[in-house]
């Protein structure tokens, strides 16, 4: 049985007329990072404003640890946020913000300096105590934040979009840390994000939103190799979809035919009986190319012509024209390179690719 220290039990969300999240579901664990992903307004801040108990909700239960937080208010749900411009206060010192949060709490004056300097060590900045948060950088004001939100040792921290201000080198050392600290200190942490490599990155798992809705929530590895539909294939990472009709099933793997008539091969969700419609999830990285004459026994294949190849420093995306339409192929920089109008196979291997309905 799975650890549910964490249960949204058909939450909904309205504001006026409008309904912002739908008879949510969903359960984590204790100690589980999870990002919630999704395109803007589908509910992410939403959801996490629930949580904290800085927005109502309008249906459904939010449980932590066995008890019901609906009607408990938000300085008693001993939640850690962190925002994307979850302001410092400015006329205070780096020390005296991160202490804040202990204050609040009665916390005794002797243990408030220790822990607010073991809080600035972990981020890396025992060294800036004294300084006022305007002398920072907004990367250096962002890891404060992030102490000021661990230092009372919450149960869960939620972070929303606490990246999102930051340049892509500071976003990826942050993400890196914010990893390490969830593996050292064993935190829950919820983490919205519409950065897609950055959910990739951080998470346990990944919740993707769309519209309100859940539309899968499982690993990256499982998100981006199985993808649950149309819109989590074509939202995570970049991908082809190739239209065809289901003409066989033999365990998780299904035949497609093509409207050309050729067949291919591929993995599949389960449910699929011949005669439905279906879309093949092809991701550009798992293609490759020959030439026309090359011998392949084992594979898909379909043929088609180069028409543009982009140089993209270590890669070549190379756009080919099938029968079965426009695909993109994302071949290493070493890779033999095609000139525009000459002829290729495309190959790949049946559990490359991932079977979706339309
Ligand atoms: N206080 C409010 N009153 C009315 N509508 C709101 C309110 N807050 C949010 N909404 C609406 O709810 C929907 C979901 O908003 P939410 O902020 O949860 O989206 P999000 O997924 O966090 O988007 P983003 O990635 O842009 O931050 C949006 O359509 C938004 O306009
Ligand atoms: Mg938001």
């Amino acid at each position: 049985m799975t650890d549910s220290f964490m249960r949204f039990d058909k939450v909904t969300k309205d504001y006026g007329s409008v309904r912002v999240v739908e008879d949510l579901d969903l359960t984590i664990a204790r100690g589980e990072f999870v990002s919630l992903l999704g395109p803007s307004g589908s509910g992410k801040t939403t959801l996490l404003m629930m949580l904290a108990g800085f927005e109502s909700v309008t249906a459904g239960a939010i449980t932590l640890d066995g008890q019901r937080l609906n009607d408990v208010p938000t300085y008693k749900r001993d939640m850690g946020v962190v925002f994307q411009n979850y302001a410092l206060f400015p006329h205070m010192t780096i020390a005296r913000n991160v202490a804040f949060p202990l204050e609040m709490r009665g916390t005794p004056k002797s243990e408030i300096a220790t822990r607010v300097k073991r809080a600035l060590d972990m981020v890396q900045l025992g060294h800036l105590s004294d300084r006022m948060p305007g002398q920072l950088s907004g990367g250096q004001q962002q890891r404060v934040a992030l102490a000021r939100s661990l230092v009372f040792e919450p149960r869960v921290v939620l972070m929303d979009e606490p990246l999102g201000a930051l340049d892509k080198q500071l976003r990826e050392q942050m993400q890196l840390d914010i990893r390490e600290l969830h593996h050292r200190l064993g935190l829950t942490i919820i983490f919205v994000t519409h950065d897609q490599d950055e959910a990739l990155t951080m998470s346990d798992r990944i919740a993707v939103f769309n519209k309100g809705q859940i539309q899968q929530c499982a690993s990256p590895r499982q998100v981006y190799d199985h993808p649950a539909n149309r819109f989590v294939a074509e939202f995570i990472g970049e991908t082809n979809l190739l239209a065809g009709k289901v003409s066989g099933v033999d365990g998780g793997r299904v035949a497609l035919t093509l409207p050309d008539g050729s067949v291919l091969q591929a993995d599949g969700a389960p449910g699929f009986s011949v005669g439905d419609d279906a879309l093949l999830s092809l991701r550009p990285e798992r293609i490759d190319l020959h030439g026309p004459a090359d011998a392949l026994t084992g594979l898909n294949t379909l043929r088609g012509d180069v028409a543009d190849t982009i140089y993209q420093g270590d890669h070549l995306r190379i756009v080919i024209v099938t029968a079965a339409g426009r695909i993109i192929a994302r071949v290493p920089r070493k890779a033999a390179e095609w000139p525009n109008g000459s002829q290729v196979v495309l190959s790949f291997r049946p559990t490359d690719g991932w079977v979706i309905a339309p």
